[in-house]
C-alpha cells in the first residue's frame, strides 16, 4: 500500500498546512469515516485536537462504549463523550418528515460542536469525515437533474451557518480507500471492516417519529440481525445490513395469544460505493432463523420482512 503511505504523508503536511497551530474539534459518529479522520488528524496536530463523541442516543448496540475504548485504550487519543440523546430525542419529538429529521439532526450536532469548542477555549475548525460520494449525493443525482436526493448531515448547506472553518482530509476518497488509509494508520480490523453507519444514525432506520422505546427495539432486533450475519460469516461479504422499525403494526399469534405489534424489515446490500448497491441474496433458511429470533426475542416486533429493492431505483437507508 505504498499510495497509502503518500496519501497519509502528504494529507498530514497539508493538514499542518491548514491549520498552523488552531484547534480543531472532531465529531466521531462511532463509523470508520471519521475514526480515521480523528487518527490522521491527531497524527498530524496531536493535542491541538480534541475528538467529541457526539451521543445522540441514535447509535446501535454497544457501538458508544466500542468507540469510548478504541481512542482512549488502543490510541491514548483523549475523546470527551457527550450524552446528548435528551436534546436530540426531544427535538425529534413529532417530526416525521425524513429530510426534517435529517435538518433538525445536522444542525444539532453543528450546535453541540461549537458549544464543546467554546468548552476547548475556541476551537476554530471543524473536521468531518465526509468522502467523495457524500459530496456528490448531497449535490445531485449523477446523470439527472440537480435534485437534493438526501442531505447527508456532514455536508450539504451546514458549513454556511457554522462558524468554524472545515477540515476534511477524506473529501477525494471512497470507501474502500478510507479502509486501506485506517489500515495504514493501524486501525483494528475488525473497526476498519465494520458496515458504514449514517451519522443521522437509527433516526433514519424508523420512518415515522422517532421515539427512545422505537429505538430500543431498533437496537435489540439489529443486533440480533447482525449476530446471525457475523455466526453464518457472512458479515463481510456485504457492504450494509441492518434492520428497519416500520409504523406499522400488523396481527400476530403468539402460543395462545393474539398480538399486535410492529413490523421489522431487514435490509442488506453489496456495493464498492454506496452509489449503486444489490440486494444480499440470503438462503431462504437463514432469512427465517433470523425472522424467528427477532420475534422470539424482541418484545414489540411480531414480523419480519426481507427488502428486495436495489438502488436504484431504492436508496440503501429508508430515508
Ligand atoms: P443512501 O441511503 O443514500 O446511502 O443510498 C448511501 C450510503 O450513505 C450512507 N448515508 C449517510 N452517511 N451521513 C452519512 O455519513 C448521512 O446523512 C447518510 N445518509 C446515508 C448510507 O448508510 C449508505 O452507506
Amino acid at each position: 500500500e505504498w499510495t497509502m503511505a503518500e496519501f497519509r504523508k502528504t494529507k498530514i503536511a497539508e493538514i499542518r498546512e491548514q491549520v498552523g497551530d488552531a484547534r480543531v474539534i472532531c465529531g466521531l459518529s462511532g463509523g470508520v469515516d471519521s475514526a480515521v479522520a480523528a487518527v490522521l488528524i491527531h497524527e498530524a496536530i496531536g493535542d491541538q485536537l480534541t475528538c467529541v463523541f457526539v451521543d445522540h442516543g441514535l447509535m446501535r448496540l454497544g457501538e458508544a462504549e466500542q468507540v469510548v475504548s478504541l481512542f482512549r485504550g488502543h490510541y491514548n487519543i483523549p475523546l470527551v463523550h457527550k450524552d446528548v440523546s435528551a436534546l436530540f430525542l426531544g427535538g425529534l419529538a413529532g417530526v416525521t418528515d425524513p429530510e426534517a429529521k435529517r435538518k433538525f439532526i445536522g444542525k444539532t450536532f453543528i450546535d453541540v460542536f461549537e458549544a464543546e469548542a467554546k468548552q476547548v477555549g475556541g476551537a476554530d475548525f471543524l473536521a468531518q469525515g465526509t468522502l467523495y460520494p457524500d459530496v456528490i449525493e448531497s449535490v445531485s443525482f449523477t446523470g439527472g437533474p440537480s435534485v437534493t436526493i438526501k442531505s447527508h448531515h456532514n455536508v450539504g448547506g451546514l458549513p454556511e451557518r457554522m462558524n468554524m472553518k472545515l477540515v476534511e482530509p477524506l473529501r477525494e476518497l471512497f470507501k474502500d480507500e478510507v479502509r486501506a488509509l485506517g489500515r495504514e494508520l493501524g486501525l483494528p480490523d475488525v473497526f476498519v471492516g465494520r458496515h458504514p453507519f449514517p451519522g443521522p444514525g437509527l433516526a433514519i432506520r424508523i420512518p415515522g417519529e422517532v421515539t427512545r422505546e422505537k429505538c430500543d427495539i431498533l437496537r435489540k432486533a439489529d443486533a440480533v440481525y447482525l449476530e446471525e450475519i457475523r455466526n453464518a460469516g457472512l458479515y463481510d461479504a456485504i457492504w450494509q445490513a441492518f434492520a428497519v422499525l416500520l409504523p406499522v403494526r400488523t396481527v400476530g399469534v403468539m402460543g395462545d395469544f393474539r398480538t399486535y405489534d410492529s413490523v421489522c424489515a431487514l435490509r442488506a446490500v453489496t456495493s464498492t460505493d454506496g452509489m449503486t448497491a444489490d440486494i444480499y441474496p440470503f438462503d431462504a433458511h437463514f432469512l427465517s432463523r433470523v425472522a424467528t429470533r427477532i420475534v422470539n426475542e424482541v418484545k414489540g416486533i411480531n414480523r419480519v420482512v426481507y427488502d428486495y429493492t436495489s438502488k436504484p431505483p431504492g436508496t440503501i437507508e429508508w430515508e
